[in-house]
């Protein structure tokens, strides 16, 4: 308990509220970062932590991250997380007991917190944490909500990369652009497509081969073994696979002139963005480029936009990370240090308006 107090005294961040669900053994952690810009939205994390401490530190780790990817997407919405610390993960009856409880919670938080999908939660959950409170996204189509949002994070990473492209070479056509997609999964795939659409030759690595390699026989791209991705040569690498892949050890070795990819946190640390920068590598800051999946969520769920609403908001990322460049040459600063301070710009105009 001592642990937990200091975290959240160490904390920069609004609210922390923690149940313990004695039946279940769950620890129900809810962060609520930042509401400067709107009520704090973020998905819900469950996972198996070997302390609830731990689960505490990834909760307020991954609120504070939401508050600078919803502030940099320009949406009226703060930022949380929140974390459900299970025994083991649960399925059947038991499952769906946590996640009523669970939305009972969210429901008594008033709209403070708005939740959605993370990891190990599905579409299906949160149409049972809606069965508790109104104050929940991603739901399934069937009950009324907008569906998987990775086709839409693609999207925004597709205008990314465009951008990137765009201010590395000076034209944003992608024929014949080399791309490596490290990770084919829910975003990864859709994001090759668009690519062999645009004309980009393609490189596709995944840890489960079968799958790059049916797609990339689809798409007429080329299949890269998973451990030598970050080392193949190419114009853009794109990870949208795991976090951490960029860091000190990976850096030296990649040969690509512009990193943009959906996977969250890429960095190992604040300072490989500098890294990244030292070696004329163009890193387009993960936080920004891939905002479309939360962006889906809210637009079609939260303001009640139309797609053709929602598209241009996944077009603005490219627009948002032109200005993220342009700031960072300005300034003489990497391009991750650029997207934070656009972040604290956002953050003051909201605490002025
Ligand atoms: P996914 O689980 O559907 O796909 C991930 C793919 O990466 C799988 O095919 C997996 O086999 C592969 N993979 C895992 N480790 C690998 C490695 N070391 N090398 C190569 N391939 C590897 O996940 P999804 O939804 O496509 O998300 C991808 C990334 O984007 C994740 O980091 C996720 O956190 C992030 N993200 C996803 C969003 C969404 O809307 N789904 C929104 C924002 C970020």
């Amino acid at each position: 308990m001592a642990d937990l107090a200091e975290l959240i005294r160490g904390w920069d961040g609004e609210e922390t509220v923690l149940r313990f669900d004695a039946p279940t053994g769950t620890w129900m952690l809810v962060c609520v970062h930042s509401t400067v810009l709107g009520p704090a939205a973020g998905g819900t994390r469950m996972k198996v932590y070997g302390e609830p401490a731990e689960a505490l530190r990834d909760g307020l780790r991954l609120a504070a991250a939401m508050t600078a990817k919803n502030a940099v997407a320009g949406l009226p919405l703060g930022g949380g997380k929140a974390v459900l610390a299970v025994r083991e993960i649960p399925s059947g009856e038991r499952r769906r007991e946590i996640l009523l409880r669970y939305g009972e919670l969210v429901e008594a938080l008033g709209g403070t917190y708005v939740t959605a999908c993370d990891m190990n939660t599905s579409e299906r959950d949160m149409d049972v944490v809606a069965e508790r409170t109104r104050h929940v996204m991603g739901r399934s189509p069937e009950a009324g909500g907008s569906g998987s949002s990775a086709p839409s994070t693609a999207v925004g990473v597709f205008h990314g990369i465009r951008a990137a492209v765009r201010y590395t070479t000076g034209s944003e056509d992608l024929a014949g652009c080399r791309v490596l997609v490290q990770g084919v999964g829910a975003v990864g795939s859709v994001l090759a497509r668009l690519l062999a659409e645009a004309g980009a030759e393609l490189l596709l690595a995944d840890i489960a081969p079968e799958r790059a390699g049916a797609l990339a026989e689809e798409l007429g791209a080329l299949v890269v073994p998973a451990e030598e991705a970050l080392a193949t040569p190419c114009d853009v690498l794109s990870p949208c696979a795991t976090g951490g892949v960029l860091n000190r050890e990976t850096i030296p070795r990649l040969r690509c002139r512009v990193v943009a990819g959906a996977a969250n946190n890429q960095l190992g640390e604040p300072a490989d963005a500098e890294r990244l920068a030292e070696r004329g590598i163009c890193y387009a800051p993960d936080l920004v480029v891939n905002a479309g999946g939360i962006i889906h969520l809210a637009s079609l769920e939260l303001l009640g936009e139309d797609e053709a609403a929602r598209d241009r908001r996944l077009e603005a990322i490219g627009d948002t990370l032109a200005r993220c460049f342009a700031l960072a040459e300005a300034e003489g600063i990497s391009t991750g240090a650029a997207a934070e301070r656009m972040v604290a710009e956002r953050l003051a105009a909201g605490r002025t308006a």
